[in-house]
């Protein structure tokens, strides 16, 4: 049983995860866990040599609390025989640790998760049976999850259940297994059920049993035949990273948005809209995330100063103990960007990072953390950090607001709506994308343009370009590309309108028809219900949005016509030459 936990965790080891952990019922609950790396945690605790009937096993990417022993997963409840493991966010589980502790139980973790297991053992205390009991847990809690728990006073029986994060079943001969993806199973059986949304059950090595809402569902048509390569598989079934992480955005969205800390974000709020200086700080695709929420600022009166994390020196002087910044960062490890926060806190500035790493440089070392949620991010271009970030930053502009007493309802809901637009996204553009990619393939030079709070999404566009695909991209404030760009334009130029931002459609359409009167091939992400496409050579068409997620709706197809330009061309859009994922030299 060791042995074949141990490998499946390999399997998942390329999303670059912080802690491991495995728990087998062999006589009793053995549990067996730490930070570092799977073979580390492996070798040292002696994975493969553990027995049992069942067993569970979990890597663990830091969300709340950082990563150690204790955090890692799986957890279990008072007594030591339950056991759970979980991917996602329990979003009510500070009320429900609460209840608990009341009721005599002992946490050891600081994790969400760990209400799962002593939820299970509550019910269990007041006479349910552990499946009864396990889906009595499940009414408690709220959030995104996948679970997987096992109870040693039940040893045969895994129960799982999942909402919003990934979770399949393999469908062995005389085994089954449950897991968060496809790859960890296929050393062992090709036959998978995905489990879909809002369905709970348990496995025993002979039986799949799947309900949801108290119905049983038919098990046998769901199985599928997985035929993927083993190299595929840890792509997930994708030929590159880049692509996959592209498709992850509505998983990572919806993730990000259901962890969002409404009151970190209220704090933060309150000191923006009290502070001196509003200094937003980032490099590369993370500053393009806060020139979007810099264009929302002006709006609550907020006069933003957006820095280049490079060039903080020219700003050094401003730096006061009135004034409050954002630090934006993914990995929270660019040089850049930590240089640049070390300057403010020596002047007193008041930092709030946005950063997708638990225990980072910069999250340790600002006063507050907003965490995104997008899950690692293998692939070097930025793709689902940056839309995590804008929707993150989003929520932050909601929260001031509220601060100010406006009627934010609408804006939550265009929030809560954006994980399905942003699938519709990915679907309905791709195609559009591939199809341009091999028009683009061989041009020199495109511009990408867009006005407003378009202009920082043409530049994450052209950004991307550059970076997979090496076409030269240059991103201008469309109504600036008269004052010299416009040069450079002859027959068939590729120039690519953003139409995200409302309140500059009519003056951007006006730029297309200069750009067409040159020669210039237009293209352009529209809205599917305008009517600018008729105005385009070739339109992308992107669901309706609201104001404060069209950016990141309008950045998807940018993305992808940027990894498809890279495919053409011939190159690995995972590894762009000349780049590192974290840049930690100034
Ligand atoms: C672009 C890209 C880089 C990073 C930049 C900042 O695709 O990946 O431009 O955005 O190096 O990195 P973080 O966000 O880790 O500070």
């Amino acid at each position: 049983m060791g042995e074949i936990l141990r490998r499946a965790l390999e399997r998942l080891e390329y999303r670059g995860y912080d802690s491991a952990g495995v728990a087998v019922v062999d006589r009793g609950l053995v549990v067996r866990k730490d930070a570092g790396k799977v073979a580390e945690v492996a070798t040292r605790y002696g994975f493969d040599s553990l027995q049992g009937v069942a067993g569970l096993a979990h890597t663990r990417w830091a969300t709340h609390g950082k990563p150690d022993q204790t955090n890692a997963h799986p957890h279990t409840d008072c007594r030591g025989v339950i056991a759970v493991v979980h991917n996602g966010i329990i979003e009510n589980y500070a009320e429900l640790r609460e209840e608990l502790a009341g009721r005599g139980h002992v946490f050891r973790s600081e994790t969400d998760t760990e209400v799962v297991a002593h939820l299970v053992e509550e019910y269990k205390r007041q006479g349910l049976d552990t499946f009864s009991a396990f889906k009595k847990a499940l009414s408690r809690i709220r959030g995104a999850y996948a679970i997987a728990l096992i109870d040693a006073e039940n040893p045969q029986v895994m129960y799982f259940a999942r909402n919003l994060s990934p979770l399949i079943i393999g469908v062995g001969d005389g085994f089954n297994i449950v897991a968060s993806d496809i790859p960890t199973v296929l050393d062992y059986t090709r036959r998978v059920i995905a489990v879909r949304d809002g369905e709970y059950g348990y496995i025993t090595p002979t039986e799949v049993y799947i309900e949801a809402d108290g119905v049983p569902h038919d098990v046998a048509s769901r199985i599928e035949e997985i035929p993927w390569s083993a190299e595929m598989a840890t792509k997930g079934g994708y030929p590159h990273f880049m692509l996959k992480e592209i498709y992850e955005q509505p998983e990572s969205l919806a993730t990000t948005v259901a962890g969002l800390e409404w009151r970190t974000l209220e704090t933060v709020a309150n000191a923006l809209l009290s502070a001196r200086n509003v200094y937003i700080v980032a490099a590369g695709s993370s500053y393009h995330a806060g020139l979007v929420f810099a264009h929302l600022l002006p709006r609550l009166k907020i006069t933003p100063i957006p820095i280049i994390a490079s060039e903080y020196t020219t700003y050094e002087n401003l730096f006061d103990k009135d004034d409050v910044a954002i630090a934006i960062s993914q990995s929270g490890e660019t040089i850049d960007t930590i240089k640049a926060l070390r300057s403010m806190r020596e002047r007193g500035v008041k930092i709030t990072a946005v950063t997708n790493v638990v225990g980072s440089t910069l999250s340790r070392e600002s006063d507050v953390v907003i965490y995104t949620r997008a899950g690692p991010e293998i692939g070097v271009a930025a793709t689902k950090t940056f839309t995590t970030q804008v929707a993150t930053l989003a929520a932050l502009f909601v929260a001031a607001l509220k601060a100010l007493g406006y009627d934010t309802a609408q804006y939550e809901h265009e929030l809560k709506s954006l994980p399905d637009l942003a699938r519709k996204t990915v679907e309905n553009t791709a195609g559009t994308a591939k199809d341009l990619a091999k028009r683009l393939k061989t041009r020199q030079s495109a511009y990408y343009l867009g006005r407003g709070s378009a202009v920082p999404v043409a530049m994450e566009g052209a950004l991307k370009l550059k970076e997979v695909a090496y076409i030269h991209a240059e991103a201008y404030p469309a109504g600036e590309s008269k004052h010299g760009p416009i040069a450079l334009v002859e027959e068939g130029f590729p120039t690519i309108f953003v139409f995200s931002d409302p309140a500059t459609r009519e003056k951007t359409l006006s730029n297309v028809a200069e750009m067409k009167a040159r020669g210039a091939y237009t293209i352009g992400t529209v809205s599917a219900k305008s009517d600018i496409a008729k105005k385009l050579d070739l339109p992308i068409e992107v669901p309706e949005a609201g104001e404060i997620t069209a950016p990141i709706l309008h950045v998807i197809p940018l993305q992808l016509l940027a990894y498809f330009a890279a495919v053409e061309r011939g190159y690995d859009p995972d590894k762009p030459r000349n780049l590192a994922k974290t840049v930690t030299v100034e």
